[in-house]
């Protein structure tokens, strides 16, 4: 008793002593420049004399560059803040940002200490409602013949589409995605293993009433198999390979999973129980 209370006293002490680490967040396909700003002030309220950064840059149009451009832009943005923080940074992504993260931390020599996934399509995208967004002229059923081209692969959202019944030309055209997940023999496959396994913390955060993610699961790195049913994310042959170390991170207690219901996609980073229960305990 009285050493659990010392213990939760020098702790909190420690905290109050070293401050908060630094958070980087990197928004979404179209996000408005101001739109994140609401998560980043609860955070300051929360956690007073945290610096917070809301990257700024890739908006409109330029969110649907090629995400290997995205990747390191965003990057050159974060270094300078890395450099500075000692005890490593804090970095969230929404929706695209998540997965524009993810290559950030794989691909990058990074301190990131937790990432947070907020409704990002880990797993990939294959759904209409998505589509509508952004290219309300195709229909999932066929934008494969675009998306899987070299030409196609110039758009963010062609890197991450995954077509359940064309995986063959996903495998052959995607630049991206399967990159990410240590599917394809690469020169850096072992690197970016190791970047990924340098995270303390994976949070993962999604819900079914999302309505654009498709499927929602794919926040939770689960997946449409070829009949379209499920594959969790346990089940997932890059999880069973530990391919880029994200078993490793489970069975090390490192993955938090929230499902989180009745929140749509566009408003994840606006809600404030998301936020107050799923991202601020993360954060210290
Ligand atoms: C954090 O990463 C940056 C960029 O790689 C590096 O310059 C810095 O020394 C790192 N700091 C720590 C404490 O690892
Ligand atoms: C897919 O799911 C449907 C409905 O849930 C089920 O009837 C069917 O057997 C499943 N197919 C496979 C191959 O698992
Ligand atoms: C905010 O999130 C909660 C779940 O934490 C959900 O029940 C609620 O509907 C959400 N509110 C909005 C406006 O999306």
């Amino acid at each position: 008793m009285k050493i659990a209370y010392l213990w939760g006293l020098s702790l909190l002490l420690l905290v109050s002593c070293n401050g908060y680490k630094p958070v980087v967040i990197v928004h979404g396909v179209w996000d408005l420049r101001d739109s994140l700003y609401f998560m980043a002030d609860m955070i300051k309220e929360a956690h007073p004399g945290t610096e917070v950064h809301v990257l700024d840059l890739l908006h409109g149009w330029k969110s649907l560059a090629p995400l290997w451009y995205q990747v390191k832009s965003f990057y050159k943005r974060m270094k300078p803040i890395m450099e500075k923080a000692e005890d490593g940074i804090i970095l969230i992504g929404y929706s695209q940002g998540g997965i524009i993260s993810r290559g950030i931390v794989e691909s990058m020599d990074h301190n990131i200490t937790t990432f947070i996934s907020l409704s990002s399509p880990q797993a990939g995208q294959y759904g209409d409602e998505f589509l509508r967004l952004i290219f309300p002229q195709y229909i999932k059923e066929t934008v494969y013949e675009v998306f899987y081209s070299r030409v196609g692969q110039r758009i963010s959202v062609a890197n991450y589409w995954n077509d359940p019944h064309h995986q063959e030309l996903y495998y052959k055209y995607s630049s991206y995605l399967p990159y990410l997940n240590n599917e394809i023999e690469h020169y850096f496959n072992e690197d970016y293993r190791d970047n990924f396994m340098k995270l303390k913390q994976l949070v993962l955060i999604g819900g079914p009433d999302d309505g654009v993610i498709t499927p929602w699961q794919s926040s939770h790195f689960s997946y449409f198999n070829k009949n379209e049913n499920m594959t969790d994310m346990r089940d997932q042959s890059f999880y069973l390979f530990d391919s880029f170390g994200l078993r490793s991170l489970d069975k090390a207690g490192k993955v938090k999973i929230y499902e989180v219901p009745g929140v749509h996609h566009t408003v994840w980073h606006h809600n404030v129980s998301v936020i107050e229960n799923c991202i601020l305990p993360w954060l210290d």
